[in-house]
């Protein structure tokens, strides 16, 4: 099985395969300042520095300057990696808030039919092996009602199992109890499941993986830390 490694220093192992199966299409849920951004750019970053592939980030929430700029504090020059066309980040912040375009169109899906066209489009120019969407929460925003919210991720999956690219797609979690009580529908949707949170008693970040088709994993919570390289897991 060709398998394709995230990054994460410690994470791999915890997979039997030692990492994400490729192709598979990953919800990495949890809840504010879990470290889902840090966590979607770092699995970009390491596979284009280390692994030489190609990713795309797609921003929901903050600017692309704002990310850049943030990123820099691990040591990592996303300009440098846009310059060279290994990395492509998609700004879905100013064109969801750029003036010409209406309301009534934002909220009739026009985000992800475009999105959709512009994400296929990045992915064949710069062969692109590995794609985060940062975050669906926000994404859903834009729909009517759960139905279409549904109907406009599964065109989204679509495109990104028929590309073949491995994806992380970063949702916001309602409860701290995330994957114990609550699961949102679309984990359903997802070939993995990865969560991310802060223990409030311990001050603790944990990380668990709640699903991984194709590769048997390590059941449990597991201690991570947001250094200056980044995310890595507490031996
Ligand atoms: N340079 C750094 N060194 C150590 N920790 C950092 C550093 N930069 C950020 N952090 C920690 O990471 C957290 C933010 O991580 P991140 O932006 O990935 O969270 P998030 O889950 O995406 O949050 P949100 O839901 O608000 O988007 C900060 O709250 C802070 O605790
Ligand atoms: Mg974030």
């Amino acid at each position: 099985m060709e398998v394709v490694r995230t990054g994460i220093p410690g994470l791999d192992n915890l997979f039997a395969v030692g990492g994400f199966p490729k192709g598979n299409s990953i919800l990495l849920i949890g809840g504010p300042g879990s470290g889902k951004s840090i966590f979607g750019m770092q699995y970009l970053y390491s596979g284009i520095t280390e692994y030489d592939e190609p990713g795309i980030f797609i921003t929901f929430e903050e600017t692309p300057e704002k990310i850049r700029r943030n990123m820099l504090s691990f040591g990592w020059n996303l300009d440098a990696l846009e310059k060279k066309e290994k990395l492509i980040i998609m700004d879905a912040v100013t064109y969801r808030i750029s003036g010409d375009v209406d309301e009534e169109t934002l909220r009739s899906g026009l985000d992800v039919d475009n999105l959709i066209a512009n994400l296929d489009d990045a992915i064949s120019a710069i062969s692109a092996e590995r794609v985060v969407i940062d975050s669906l929460s926000v994404m859903g925003l834009y729909a009517y009602d759960e139905f279409e919210k549904r109907t406009k991720l599964l065109r989204l999956s679509n495109l990104l199992s028929m590309r073949k690219v491995t994806s992380l797609v970063i949702t916001e979690a309602r409860s701290a109890d995330i994957g114990i009580k609550e699961f949102p529908i679309e984990t359903f949707m997802f070939d993995g499941v990865i969560s991310l949170r802060l223990d409030t008693e311990t001050q603790e970040r944990k990380i668990s993986i709640r699903k991984m088709r194709g590769t048997k994993h390590v059941i449990g919570s597991f201690k991570f830390s947001i250094t200056d390289y980044g995310i890595e897991l507490t031996p």
